[in-house]
C-alpha cells in the first residue's frame, strides 16, 4: 500500500497528533509547521521530520495527501480553505471555528474541492460512548435525559478565552460534551443558559462557567454543568442517561472517563459496573480518518454535522447574554 503523505500544522495538540501518526507504518510525516520557532525545532528533532516555519511554506513544498489542522480555532477557516484549493483531506482539531459561518465556509470549501474533511470531536470515538450508542440502537434504548457535568481545570492560554477564536471555556472544550449528546441523542432544537465569570475575573465578560438546559428534537431533555471551575488536580467528568430500557453511566477524570455503571429496568438488581483502560481516543480519531482519505468513505464527523455543535456552544452564550430561550433551526 503506498503510504499517504501527512502534514501537521500547530504542534500543541499536534505534537499528539505526531505521536500517533509516527507509529503507523503505513503514513510518511511530510513535514510539520509552527510559527512558533522553539516548537518546531523541538517537533521536527523528536519525530525526525522536516520543519516549516509557516502553513503556506509547509503546503506550497510538499506533496501532501491530508493535514492535521492543530492551531488555535481562528485559523481553522483559512488553513482549511488553503488546504482544500491544494486539493488534500483536512483533519481539523475542535471546535471547528468560532462563528457557525466559518463552519459553512470550510464544509462548503472541502465539498467543492472534493477533499475530505473531518473534524476532531475524539469523544464519538471513546470506547464508553461508543457503546452507549450501539445500546442506544439496543437493549438500553433511546436515551430521553442526560446529566452531564464536563469542568476543566485552569487554561492561561490568551486564545482559549478570545470570543474570537477560541470563544471560552463554554465553546472550546464544552464542544467535546455537546458533541458527545448531539451524537447520542441527535438534533437540539432549544437552548437555556444561565452563566457568568465566577471564578476568574480577569477573563469578564467571557462566561467561565454555565448551567445549560437542552431539549432535543425528539423530545429529549438534557442538563448540563460545564466551564472552568476545577483545578486539574480534581477536574472530573460524569455523564449519566435514563433510556427507555434503563440507565448508564460513565465518568472518570476529566477528559477520561473509565468507569461505567447500567442496569436494564427489566433487570434492576443486575447492575453492570465496570472499568476500562485510559484512552485519548487520538489513535482511534485519527485512523479513523486516514481510513476515510483512503476509501473515500465519509468520516464519523463531517463538517456539515460538527457545525451543529458549535451552533449549540454558540447558543449556550448568546443565551446567557440575553437572558432568552435560543431555538436553533
Ligand atoms: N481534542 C483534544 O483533546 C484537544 C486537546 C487540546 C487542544 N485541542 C485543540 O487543538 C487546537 C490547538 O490547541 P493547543 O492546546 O494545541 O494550543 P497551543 O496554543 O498549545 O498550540 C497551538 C500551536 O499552534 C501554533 N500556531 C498558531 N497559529 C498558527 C498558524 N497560523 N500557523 C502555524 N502555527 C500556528 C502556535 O504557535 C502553537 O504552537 C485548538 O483548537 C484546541 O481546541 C484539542
Amino acid at each position: 500500500m503506498e503510504r499517504l503523505r501527512i502534514g501537521v500544522i500547530g504542534l500543541g495538540i499536534g505534537r499528539r497528533h505526531l505521536q500517533t501518526l509516527a507509529r503507523m507504518d503505513d503514513v510518511e510525516i511530510a513535514g510539520i509547521a509552527d510559527t512558533d520557532p522553539v516548537r518546531l525545532a523541538s517537533c521536527s528533532g523528536e519525530f525526525g521530520v522536516r520543519p516549516y516555519a509557516t502553513a503556506e511554506a509547509l503546503l506550497s513544498a510538499e506533496r501532501l495527501d491530508a493535514v492535521s489542522i492543530c492551531t488555535p480555532p481562528a485559523s481553522h477557516r483559512s488553513l482549511t480553505e488553503d488546504a482544500a484549493r491544494r486539493g488534500i483531506h483536512v483533519l481539523c482539531e475542535k471546535p471547528m471555528a468560532p462563528t457557525v459561518s466559518d463552519c459553512d465556509a470550510m464544509a462548503a470549501a472541502c465539498r467543492s474541492a472534493g477533499v475530505r474533511l473531518m473534524v476532531a470531536q475524539k469523544k464519538r470515538f471513546h470506547p464508553l460512548v461508543a457503546r452507549l450508542k450501539e445500546l442506544s440502537h439496543g437493549e438500553l434504548g433511546p436515551i430521553r435525559w442526560a446529566l452531564v457535568k464536563y469542568a476543566l481545570g485552569r487554561v492561561p492560554m490568551d486564545w482559549f478565552w478570545d470570543e474570537r477564536d477560541g470563544g471560552g471555556p463554554i465553546q472550546e472544550n464544552s464542544v467535546h460534551a455537546v458533541d458527545t449528546l448531539r451524537y447520542l441523542i441527535g438534533e437540539v432544537r432549544t437552548v437555556m443558559a444561565v452563566g457568568g465569570t465566577l471564578f476568574n475575573a480577569d477573563r469578564a465578560p467571557q462566561p467561565d462557567v454555565a448551567a445549560v438546559s437542552l431539549q432535543f428534537a425528539n423530545g429529549s431533555i438534557a442538563a448540563l454543568g460545564l466551564g472552568q471551575a476545577s483545578e486539574w488536580a480534581f477536574a472530573d467528568e460524569r455523564f449519566f442517561f435514563a433510556c427507555d430500557g434503563g440507565e448508564a453511566r460513565f465518568w472518570g477524570r476529566f477528559d477520561a472517563s473509565t468507569e461505567w455503571r447500567m442496569a436494564l429496568r427489566s433487570a434492576p438488581d443486575k447492575i453492570v459496573n465496570e472499568s476500562i483502560e485510559a484512552d485519548d481516543c487520538f489513535d482511534s480519531e485519527i485512523g479513523h480518518f486516514l481510513a476515510c482519505v483512503r476509501s473515500g468513505d465519509e468520516p464519523l464527523v463531517t463538517g456539515e454535522d460538527a457545525r451543529g455543535s458549535v451552533a449549540v456552544t454558540v447558543a449556550i452564550k448568546e443565551s446567557i447574554r440575553t437572558g432568552q430561550a435560543i431555538q436553533l433551526a
